[in-house]
């Protein structure tokens, strides 16, 4: 394994780094300000961005830096998410059997919801990702979601997670009605080159590594081949990491960096 040649103490570049552990890029900080305000405000926001840069991992964190005595997060994903499993899965969330008929589970969501904000005072963030997936249904489902007194108040706040077709989408006259709920949208974007050094630099820390192990070059080839992307970023530098161990090689320069995405990623 090429931990123990590079002294490492943890596997770097997987999504096991602990959520305090990230790599924390000032689009990081801003979305994770950004939604906390929305959850303040019981706002319905949507989170997009291209597959691998994050989305899922600032939820992560999001779930665990809200004050849990004020919070509560319920975490949808779920490709094929229909309007009965939506109010199913939030309501096994909250510890409660669902009625069976769809409009029975809605009513007991939106009552045990009206019960947690006012016993427990607790305000539920429902966030549900892989969005881009739903269809037009389930979409329409979660716009009546949001409109609890006749839309003079909302009863939590919501957040749509989804891939950037999703925000595509959402731009079509058919979803209208939803769009213009949306309070507020976060664009997740690919990292600079200057993020991606820092990206590799924070995984390299949480590894314990004492010292670089990938070269100036280096970092401009993984910056090319995985346009900014974070998950792209430890696809190749986990291969790196693997050919740099059986080669005998402590520092990965751009060389093996080329040989590497020709021989195996490409
Ligand atoms: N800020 C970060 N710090 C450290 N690692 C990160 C960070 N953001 C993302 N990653 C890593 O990148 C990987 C991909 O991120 P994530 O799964 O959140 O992307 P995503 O946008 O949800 O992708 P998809 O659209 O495919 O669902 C994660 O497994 C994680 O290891
Ligand atoms: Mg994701």
């Amino acid at each position: 394994m090429f931990e123990s040649f590079y002294g490492f103490n943890s596997t770097p570049f997987t999504r096991n780094i602990p959520t305090g552990e990230l790599y924390k890029s000032v689009l990081l900080e801003e979305t994770l300000g950004r939604l906390e305000y929305a959850a303040e405000r019981r706002w319905f926001a949507v989170v997009t961005g291209d597959c691998g840069t994050g989305k899922t991992t600032t939820i992560r964190r999001y779930a665990q830096t809200l004050n849990p005595s004020k919070f509560k997060v319920l975490y949808l994903s779920d490709s094929k998410l229909t309007p009965r499993n939506f109010y199913k899965g939030l309501l096994e969330q909250l510890g409660f059997e669902s009625k069976f008929y769809r409009g029975d589970a809605k009513r007991q969501l939106h009552r045990e919801i009206e019960l947690m904000r006012g016993i427990q005072h607790l305000q539920p963030v429902v966030v549900v990702d892989e969005s881009h997936l739903l269809d037009r249904e389930m979409l329409e489902e979660v716009r009546f979601l949001l409109n609890m007194k006749m839309d003079a108040e909302s009863p939590m706040a919501l957040i749509l997670v989804g891939q950037s077709e999703l925000w595509e989408r959402l731009q079509l006259q058919a979803y209208a009605a939803i769009r213009q709920r949306i309070d507020l949208q976060c664009k997740l974007i690919h990292y600079d080159r200057a993020e991606v050094e820092s990206y590799i630099q924070r995984h390299l820390a949480y590894a314990g590594a004492t010292r670089d192990v990938f070269s100036e070059a280096a970092i401009d080839d993984i910056y090319r081949f995985s346009s900014g992307a974070a998950r792209l970023i430890n696809k190749v530098c986990t291969h790196c990491l693997m050919y740099g161990a059986q080669n005998g090689h402590r520092i990965i320069d751009d060389r093996m960096v080329k040989r590497v995405i020709e021989g195996e990623l490409s």
